[in-house]
């Protein structure tokens, strides 16, 4: 009889020992040394991650679960196996002492070593891929569409996203975890807005994040700047304006305090509150020097009392607030495009055929870019010079705009000019005054922030007056402020 009935076994045979269980420990060892590293890597990282949350605190937990499910699968069918066959497995013995069981011991080593080590890879992988441009730009593609072309298009480009967008510090670590787990959410679940709104409220502080790169101890200097025109007349006449932009610096040791970048001055504090969430009208700024001396000034119909919190000190982004995406307008595009020789000047109106088209509504690239070229080769029958025109019109209204999103120039105001937006006049409007009326903030000297060196076409670029010269608007003398007419399309 004893020869029939194997011994009982010793211990409780193993309900591990089955291919659903093993790979299911697998991938729980796996996700649970992935959690740990990424968890690792992201608290010790020098930008917080906003994804890397959903990596650590979902993706990774998720599969832990998966694994230790299919684990205990694996074992319930091993018990209902076992029930059936009762209890017939062999004990699990290790012998080190036999060579047959040092060899499976190393292997099996050596085989746990390389997973835990690709699984470290991954995960080291997935979360550089998180931080890396094209994650940021193409990972949820229709979103970020409009941000990421314009910036391959601007002079950031090789800047990538985090570095302005998330930065350094345990304040924003928490901040961005917690929008970028929104962000996910919105994308999944399209509740996203068209466009993505700006200004945005949760970006760090120029301080934080341009002054890694730019800080306003350089001094810049004047800058010589050249605009191109072209007017929308029968032979699209030229015109041109060459200014001395006074930029200056803002740090008395490395020059003199002056200039535009004054209000970086490191010494004093321009502050300002804005009545609407684009920040585009300002009745009420206030200036607090080095020597504490405060200056506020105001509109004359604004009397409403001053809520502390809601005052914004001028930093970089209050006017290079689209120092990545820039969204240029179809009469900035045109006349960029024209001077370059990629629309042929001497096409009567193209000027003004070409705008009109950009500023048509479509509802999609694909019929704007086919009404572009039926509108266009309408209106040059047999011309062959329109063929490379109706190309640069169409390159322009796939780098600037994006219907799918509704992200155009007229979404994101620019603020560092003052031609289609209010821009520097927001302030610098003359109707900034100080209580006692006496004085403003500098405006009607159109040679405060530059002086107009030359300006006109042809020979007129030759002759440079260091002193400046009076703006001579093209046609008629105009009133008002430039963006009462200038919106983009004109
Ligand atoms: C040089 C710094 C910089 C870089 C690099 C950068 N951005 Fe921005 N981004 C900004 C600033 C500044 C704003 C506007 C902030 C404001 O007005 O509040 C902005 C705005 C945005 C907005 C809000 C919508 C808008 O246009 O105002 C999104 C979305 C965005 N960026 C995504 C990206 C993505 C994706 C990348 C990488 C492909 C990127 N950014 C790279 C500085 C940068
Ligand atoms: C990681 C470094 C880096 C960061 C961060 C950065 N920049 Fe730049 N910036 C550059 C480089 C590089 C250039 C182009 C090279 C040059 O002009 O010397 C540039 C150029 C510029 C220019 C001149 C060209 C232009 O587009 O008019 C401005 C203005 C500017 N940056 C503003 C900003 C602002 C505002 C921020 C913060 C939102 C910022 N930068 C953040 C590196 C950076
Ligand atoms: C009051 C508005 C204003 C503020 C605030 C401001 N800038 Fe500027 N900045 C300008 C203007 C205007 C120019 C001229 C460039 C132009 O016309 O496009 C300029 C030019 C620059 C340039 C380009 C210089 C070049 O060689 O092309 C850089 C870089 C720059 N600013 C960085 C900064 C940084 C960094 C800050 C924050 C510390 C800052 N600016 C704050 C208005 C401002
Ligand atoms: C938030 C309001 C505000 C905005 C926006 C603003 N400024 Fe100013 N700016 C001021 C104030 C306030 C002063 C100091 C008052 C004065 O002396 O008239 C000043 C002074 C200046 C000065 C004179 C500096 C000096 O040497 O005394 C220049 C130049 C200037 N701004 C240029 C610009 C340009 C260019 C822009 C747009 C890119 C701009 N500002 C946008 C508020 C603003
Ligand atoms: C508060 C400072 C400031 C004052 C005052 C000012 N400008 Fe400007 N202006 C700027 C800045 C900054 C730019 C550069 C915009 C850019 O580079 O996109 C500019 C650009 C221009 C341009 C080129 C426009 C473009 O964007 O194509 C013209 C023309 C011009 N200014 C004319 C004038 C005239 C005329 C006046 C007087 C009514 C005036 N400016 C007063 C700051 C100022
Ligand atoms: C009363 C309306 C009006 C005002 C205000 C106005 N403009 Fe114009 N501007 C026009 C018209 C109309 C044209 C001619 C457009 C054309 O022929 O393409 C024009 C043409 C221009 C052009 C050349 C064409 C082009 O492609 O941009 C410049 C530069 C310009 N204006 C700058 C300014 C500046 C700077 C200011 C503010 C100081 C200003 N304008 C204020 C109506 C205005």
């Amino acid at each position: 009889m004893g020869a029939e009935n194997p011994p009982p076994p010793a211990l409780r045979p193993s309900l591990l020992r089955n291919w659903l269980s093993l790979s299911g420990l697998v991938i729980g060892t796996g996700s649970l040394f992935s959690f740990v590293l990424l968890f690792m890597l992201d608290t010790m990282a020098h930008y917080s991650n906003p994804y890397i949350g959903l990596l650590t605190y979902v993706i990774a937990p998720g599969f832990l679960i998966f694994g230790l499910f299919l684990t205990m699968v694996g074992a319930w069918r091993a018990r209902r196996k076992l029930g059936v066959a009762a209890g017939i497995l062999p004990k699990l013995v290790v012998d080190l002492a036999r060579p047959e069981d040092r060899r499976r011991m190393a292997i099996f080593i050596a085989c746990s070593i390389l997973f835990l080590l690709l699984s470290a890879m991954g995960s080291y992988q997935t979360y550089h891929y998180t931080e890396s441009v094209q994650f940021c730009g193409q990972a949820c593609h229709t979103v970020m569409k409009p941000e990421l072309v314009t910036y391959q298009h601007g002079s950031h480009a090789r800047v990538a996203c985090v570095e302005c967008h998330i930065g350094p510090g345990a304040e924003w670590f928490v901040k961005a975890k917690i929008s970028g787990t929104y962000q996910l959410y919105a994308v999944a679940f399209n509740k996203y807005p068209r466009p993505v709104p700006t200004p945005i409220k949760n970006l760090r502080p120029a301080q934080e994040t341009c002054e890694q790169c730019h800080w306003p101890k350089k001094f810049v200097g004047s800058l010589d700047k050249t605009y191109n025109y072209f007017l929308g007349d029968e032979t699209n006449t030229p015109f041109s304006v060459r200014l001395t932009m006074k930029v200056g610096g803002g740090d008395p040791t490395h020059g003199p305090v002056g200039g535009i970048h004054w209000h970086m001055n490191v010494g004093n504090k321009v502050q300002y509150v804005a009545t609407d969430v684009a920040r585009q009208k300002i009745p009420w700024v206030r200036v607090v020097d080095a020597q504490g001396v405060v200056t506020e000034y105001r509109t004359r119909n604004f009397t409403n009392t001053i809520d502390e919190t809601a005052i914004r000190t001028v930093d970089c982004m209050d006017c290079h607030n689209r120092p990545a995406h820039v969204y240029q307008s179809p009469n900035d595009a045109v006349n960029l495009a024209m001077s370059l020789g990629k629309i042929d000047t001497n096409l009567k109106w193209i000027k003004t055929n070409a705008v009109y088209t950009l500023t048509r509504k479509y509802t999609n690239e694909t019929q704007a870019v086919q009404s572009i070229a039926t509108h266009l080769a309408g209106q040059y029958p047999d011309d062959p010079r329109v063929k490379p025109a109706i190309e640069a019109v169409q390159q322009i209204y796939r780098d600037n705009f994006f219907p799918e999103m509704n992200a155009s120039w007229q979404k994101y105001p620019n603020n560092i000019g003052h031609k289609d937006w209010p821009g520097c006049f927001r302030c610098h409007d003359g109707n900034h005054k100080t209580a006692d009326g006496r004085r403003s903030i500098k405006a009607s000297d159109c040679n405060t922030c530059h002086t107009i060196l030359a300006q006109g076409r042809g020979d007129e670029l030759n002759f440079l007056s260091p002193g400046g010269q009076k703006f001579k608007h093209p046609g008629d003398a105009v009133d008002g402020a430039c963006n009462d007419c200038h919106t983009g399309g004109l």
